[in-house]
């Protein structure tokens, strides 16, 4: 799922709608605690003893169980867990996973909680085709990171990353709380190209 072109502002119905766009999603990916380090250039040490937030998680939420065995504590955050079977639930509580059904628009949790947020194969590429729902979760990203705390995320697609709304956007976060930058991966396909990273920056 890789946007190619912002849509203009939704009327609150159409947002609405856009929102249920997940459901029946088919992409069934259960990246490991390996994918996760490798693709956000992250070490076991730096999240051990870290508030992390898995915005977008697997279904499964194999990163948050494979973390879990190397002393690692990450919530899993997916509007699917609203809806999902009764023993995918049963086996995250099992494993004793956190599992949280929400959107990144609309994040559940109050200012200041997490060192690190990340975010793979999930936001961007999931969030409807507004430049106003890219912006609620960024500033929901922002919001609930501690000062000095980082976001990371990838895949952004060389479309996105290169349009004019989405380098506004950019633009218009980065000021005296955070500031976002795009980093460009080598050897990656045009879809696959950036990395996002949003810091808050440590309070005075
Ligand atoms: C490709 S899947 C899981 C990827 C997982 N991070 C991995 O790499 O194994 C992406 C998930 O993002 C979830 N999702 C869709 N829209 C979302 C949103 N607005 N906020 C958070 N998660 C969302 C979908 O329900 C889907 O299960």
């Amino acid at each position: 799922m890789f946007l190619r072109k912002f849509s203009p502002e939704p009327t609150p119905k159409e947002r609405q709608s856009s929102r249920r766009q997940f459901e029946g999603s088919t992409d069934r990916r259960e990246s490991s605690l390996a994918d996760y380090l490798g693709k956000f250039d992250l070490s076991e040490d730096e999240l051990r003893g870290k508030k992390v937030l898995d915005i977008g998680s697997s279904v499964q939420a194999k990163f948050a169980s494979e973390a879990r065995d190397k002393g690692i504590e990450v919530i899993s955050l997916n509007p699917e867990f609203a809806s999902e079977r009764i023993g995918m639930k049963m086996s995250m509580r099992e494993k004793g996973l956190a599992g949280v059904a929400a959107l990144a628009q609309e994040l559940p949790f109050p200012d200041n909680t997490f060192d690190r947020e990340v975010s793979l194969h999930g936001v961007p590429g999931y969030l409807p085709e507004f430049v106003s729902e890219y912006r609620l979760a960024f500033q929901e990203m922002i919001r609930t990171l501690k000062p000095g705390g980082e976001a990371k995320l990838f895949p952004v697609s060389d479309k996105l990353a290169e349009s004019q709304e989405f380098k506004s956007l950019l633009a218009e976060l980065t000021g005296a709380e955070a500031g976002a930058i795009l980093e460009e991966l080598p050897g990656q396909g045009a879809d696959h190209r950036y990395r996002l990273i949003i810091r808050k920056k440590k309070a005075d």
